[in-house]
């Protein structure tokens, strides 16, 4: 009986407890002006390749390129979208920019500093500032802690709050997210998955964040709840002053929350500017792909749904040139070979695809076509003369053994011949 009434209180109605905004909102350290004016977040040509196979001496022999080649920038206060298909690299970029994994190259500015060389002392200073809700609230939440633990102890532990007024910061805090102050001694396994992702964001809000970066945050949860927690999302933004990268498949959430969108293939940003422009003037095949699957709530409007050929391929060893050629139906000779350069089409608006070159692009790429044509035939000469030497090689090697052979078969008649005599 007892258990029914705690799950009748975990049941929907809890989750829309009367939210925030009374309380006084954690301010961020104080910034010189030189942080103030520079970009949140800078990321440059970010590359994170994983370690797939190595020879028998333990060298790396190959890599799994799970983000490749990714820049974007990041105005304080906003949210660039991050849309993709699935094993695109949005989570690991994630995680690459929050230095949970080791860079393979490239380099991450915050607040005009960078940050992807610190030491790993030094960046731990930093953490604080920079935090992720993770796509799974049931997996994100230790069992054996209890809420007002969850939500305080890196806060504790950084030195955000001490313990005299814990329990007093936690319990607004707790209040920004619209949890309830009984929650506190309660444990994750009572709440339901709104609930939890609400302790989610408590526990990242904690810290005093300026970044946050949300990985498919709502993507575990029903309808209603996704609502609820994205509004909510987007409240403590305004209250709170904070950016967000914001990760996730559903593209009407994407258009809801951002300002920015950034479309990810395999790895590499192919396309990235505001909101406006990406949704209403998009350039890249594969956004145009993406976006035509989103369903029009308009029973007259008839869906061009673009459908792509064949399936994404392996990170491990991605299509030369575009990677997106060999499912592209505009895809040109020049896309086979030549990967396209992730440039500025239009005013703010990114894009990776030849189908913007310029007539000069054209041309330098013309003659790089013609150099890599130059030396295929090159090398195709170099096999064929060595497959010719080979051949030959073989050919000498069987005559140098026939003589032998014709003796054996000489010698063989006589012995036969010797035999019949003998009987
Ligand atoms: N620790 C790891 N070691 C090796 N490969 C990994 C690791 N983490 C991720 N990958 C690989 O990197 C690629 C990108 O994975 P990632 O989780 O970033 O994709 P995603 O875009 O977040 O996908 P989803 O939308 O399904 O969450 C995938 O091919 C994945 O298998
Ligand atoms: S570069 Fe070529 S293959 Fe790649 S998206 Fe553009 S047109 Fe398609
Ligand atoms: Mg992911």
């Amino acid at each position: 009986m007892q258990a029914e009434n705690a799950e009748q209180q975990n049941a929907l109605p809890n989750d829309v407890v009367e939210e925030k905004t009374d309380v006084a909102a954690p301010t961020p350290a104080e910034e010189t002006a030189e942080e103030l004016n520079a970009p949140l977040l800078e990321v440059k040509n970010l590359k994170k390749y994983f370690v797939v196979d190595k020879t028998l001496l333990g060298k790396p022999c190959a890599f799994l390129k799970a983000v490749d080649g990714v820049s974007f920038k990041l105005e304080r206060g906003k949210t660039l979208g991050i849309v993709g298909e699935s094993g695109c690299g949005k989570t690991t970029m994630g995680r690459t920019i929050l230095r949970l994994y080791d860079i393979t190259d490239g380099e991450i500015w915050f607040k005009g500093r960078e940050v992807s060389r610190l030491k790993p002392r030094e960046f731990n200073k930093l953490r604080p500032h920079m935090q992720m809700i993770f796509q799974d609230p049931y997996a994100s939440l230790s069992p054996r802690l209890t809420v007002g633990e969850i939500i305080g102890e890196a806060a504790l532990e950084h030195g955000i709050v001490d313990k005299a007024h814990y329990r007093e910061y936690i319990l607004q805090i707790m209040k920004m997210c619209g949890l309830q102050p009984h929650y506190f001694e309660r444990y994750p396994h009572e709440f339901s998955g709104g609930q939890r992702q609400r302790i989610c964001i408590a526990r990242a809000l904690a810290l005093k964040p300026e970044l946050v970066i949300c990985d498919e945050p709502v993507s575990a949860l029903d309808v209603s709840i996704q609502a609820q927690i994205i509004n909510m999302l987007k409240d403590l933004q305004k209250s709170l002053q904070l950016t967000y990268v914001f990760i996730s498949h559903d593209l009407s959430v994407v258009k809801h929350i951002s300002d920015s969108v950034g479309v990810m293939y395999l790895g590499s940003m192919v396309e990235y500017g505001v909101k406006s422009d990406i949704f209403e003037h998009t350039l890249h095949p594969y956004t145009k792909a993406l976006f035509s699957a989103v369903p029009v709530p308009n029973p007259h409007v008839k869906m061009n749904r673009i459908i792509l050929k064949g399936d994404i391929p392996s990170p491990v060893n991605p299509p030369a040139g575009c990677k997106f050629h060999t499912r592209c139906e505009y895809c040109m000779d020049i896309c086979e070979d030549i990967p396209p350069e992730y440039r500025e089409v239009e005013e703010g608006h990114y894009c990776a695809c030849h189908l913007y070159n310029s007539p000069e692009d054209n041309l330098k790429y013309k003659e790089q076509m013609e150099e890599l044509l130059r030396k295929k035939r090159e090398e195709d000469q170099k096999k064929l003369e060595k497959s010719l030497k080979y051949r030959l090689f073989k050919a000498d090697k069987k005559k140098e053994s026939a003589p032998d052979e014709n003796k054996a078969e000489a010698e063989s008649p006589k012995e036969e011949k010797n035999g019949e005599e003998e009987a």
